[in-house]
């Protein structure tokens, strides 16, 4: 599938949240959208109404980051209401293969999200049931804030464990990816690339975009790096 950016509306301007999924149209994969419920994180943000709302003006599929308690009750309407993929938090799953597994049935890419301080090999076993795990590079809840370079080992591992078993799913990361630290996140093997502020805080969203594709594809085609020397060393 090779790198895929998805930028998150987070960081948009809500009044205007169909013109900042259009800025993004022609350069970016898919429009993350960050539902927040002031429970599972101290934020606020949208839910299923919005979502729909989205779909319907949304050149973009919607990858849809629940970052929500009780994800096992609310993620399947997600998907029914047509998202592209569904991302739910391990810490928050009571029933995560089930959810996971509703999630595909009702037709989305199931995704499965961990935290910074989530350790990946605890859901080694779960990730046939996955299409793409998102490792936090923040803690979840807020736009702007800083890469976390304590996750780089973390992802490093996931893509070992991916790779060694030769499983199809992607490797996302969430939270401070910008033109400074995307380059080292794509070298330690993640694929998939939201970032917030670094598209929306500029001027030209989808240009911003472009330029963050460029960088990780040079970062993950390195040679020595994605190329059968181990990633990132
Ligand atoms: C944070 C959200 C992110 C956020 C990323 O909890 O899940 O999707 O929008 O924003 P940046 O790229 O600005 O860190
Ligand atoms: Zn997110």
């Amino acid at each position: 599938m090779g790198i895929q950016i998805s930028p998150s509306i987070l960081s948009a301007d809500f009044a205007r949240l169909a013109d900042e999924i259009a800025a993004i149209s022609s350069a970016a994969d898919w429009v993350h959208v960050d539902v927040m419920d002031n429970h599972f994180v101290p934020n606020l943000t949208l839910g299923l109404p919005v979502v729909e709302a989205l779909l319907k003006h949304s050149a973009l599929p919607i990858d849809c980051h629940l970052m929500i308690e009780d994800p096992d009750r609310w993620a399947p309407a997600y998907a029914e209401a047509g998202a592209g993929s569904v991302t739910i938090h391990v810490e928050a799953a009571k029933a995560p293969v089930r959810t996971l597994r509703t999630i595909r049935a009702a037709g989305a890419r199931a995704g499965l999200a961990l935290n910074p301080a989530t350790p990946v090999e605890a859901y080694s076993d779960l990730l046939g049931e996955v299409d793409m795990l998102l490792l936090m590079t923040v803690e979840p809840g807020f736009g702007g804030q800083k890469f976390l370079d304590v996750v780089l080992p973390k992802i490093r591992r996931a893509r070992e464990m991916i790779d060694g078993r030769d499983l199809p799913l992607w490797l996302q990361i969430d939270g401070g990816v910008d033109s400074e630290t995307i380059e080292r996140a794509a070298e330690a093997g993640a694929d998939v690339f939201v970032a917030g502020n670094a598209v929306y805080g500029g001027t030209d969203p989808d240009q911003a975009v472009r330029n963050l594709r460029a960088q990780a594809e040079k970062a993950a085609g390195a040679p020595g790096k994605a190329f059968g020397f181990g990633r990132g060393h």
